[in-house]
């Protein structure tokens, strides 16, 4: 594989294909208005002052259990901060998975001219530049003694490429952003959490968070099915958000689904749910997985 193979998508934003992702994201606190703020700040300080004066990296990592949009929220900051700067700033997507070879020493230089080649490449009109750099444990793993009984050497010396490169990063092209996401903080590499301008917890949603996701899932199918549009306004809803503590956003989201597929009826026309199939939906344990015996 080549590095620029590991860059799957390049968007300039403002761009239809990112609307809507940010305001989708249901968020409790201030998590979205950190986000935004910080990555303002690195786009108009870095390119005015020398990394020995900020230590600003342009790194924002986003942590948290799976399903809690970190990889929509990374992708729509990019729409966001178009519109908050009222100018074009492109998305660059990467799918880091390729780059970790099997073969020896190919890992670490794939990394590393992905980071420092390719990337900067891609930037060199000094267009603001967000990276999104998604699930990125695969390329940063704690290079503790634990892990390394786990990982092979080679995605260790792909850590330190990562970290060469970040640094390179910081101080050549301060008009490159990289926002990371990853499911696992205590897996990542310390160093490389060091590194971020700051790291954000995304976590579960509580129970008014997920009352409304699953109100703008139902006001996004009445587009469809106007009915659910009602439905989406019904105070009832919150008994909803309640029976869903602990679930996920991904869950909840999908939970118009879940209910519609309960009966043919609904099925068939998801605009003839009720109130009380999504309770049922929602007060269904979460899906198991089986495995089979080892
Ligand atoms: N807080 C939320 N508010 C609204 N929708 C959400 C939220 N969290 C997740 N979703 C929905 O769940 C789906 C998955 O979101 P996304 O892929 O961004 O999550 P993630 O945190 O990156 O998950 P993973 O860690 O598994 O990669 C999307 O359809 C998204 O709209
Ligand atoms: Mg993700």
């Amino acid at each position: 594989m080549r590095a620029e193979e590991a860059i799957v998508r390049q968007v300039d934003a403002p761009s239809s294909e990112l609307e809507g992702l940010w305001d989708s994201i249901v968020c409790d606190g201030d998590v979205k208005e950190r986000l935004v703020r910080h990555a303002a700040l690195a786009l108009a300080v870095r390119p005015r002052l020398p990394f020995t004066t900020t230590a600003m990296h342009g790194l924002m990592l986003l942590h948290g259990p799976p399903g809690t949009g970190k990889t929509t929220l990374a992708r729509g900051l990019v729409q966001e901060l178009a519109r908050v700067v009222n100018g074009s700033v492109r998305l660059v997507d990467i799918n880091p998975h390729g780059l970790m070879s099997g073969e020896h020493g190919k890992s670490q230089q794939l990394v590393s001219s992905l980071l420092t080649e390719a990337i900067p490449r891609v930037a060199d009109d000094r267009v603001p530049t967000v990276v999104v750099l998604d699930e990125v444990e695969s390329m940063a793993v704690a290079r503790s003694e634990a892990s390394l009984a786990a990982n092979p050497v080679d995605v260790h010396r792909a850590t330190d490429a990562v970290l060469t490169a970040m640094d390179d990063l910081a101080h050549h092209h301060p008009h490159v952003l990289v926002v990371a996401t990853s499911n696992f903080t205590g897996g990542l590499d310390e160093a490389f959490v060091s590194r971020a301008d700051i790291a954000i917890e995304v976590a579960l949603p509580n129970e008014l968070a997920l009352t409304e996701i699953v109100r703008d899932a139902l006001r996004g199918y009445g587009a469809a099915y106007p009915a659910l549009a009602e439905l989406a306004s019904g105070a009832a809803l919150s008994r909803v958000g309640k029976q869903l503590v602990g679930r996920d956003g991904r869950a909840a989201r999908k939970l118009v689904a879940e209910a519609a597929a309960r009966r043919l009826e609904t099925a068939i026309d998801p605009g003839r749910l009720t109130i009380a199939d999504l309770l049922a939906a929602a007060g269904q344990p979460v899906r198991e997985v089986s495995r089979g015996a080892a």
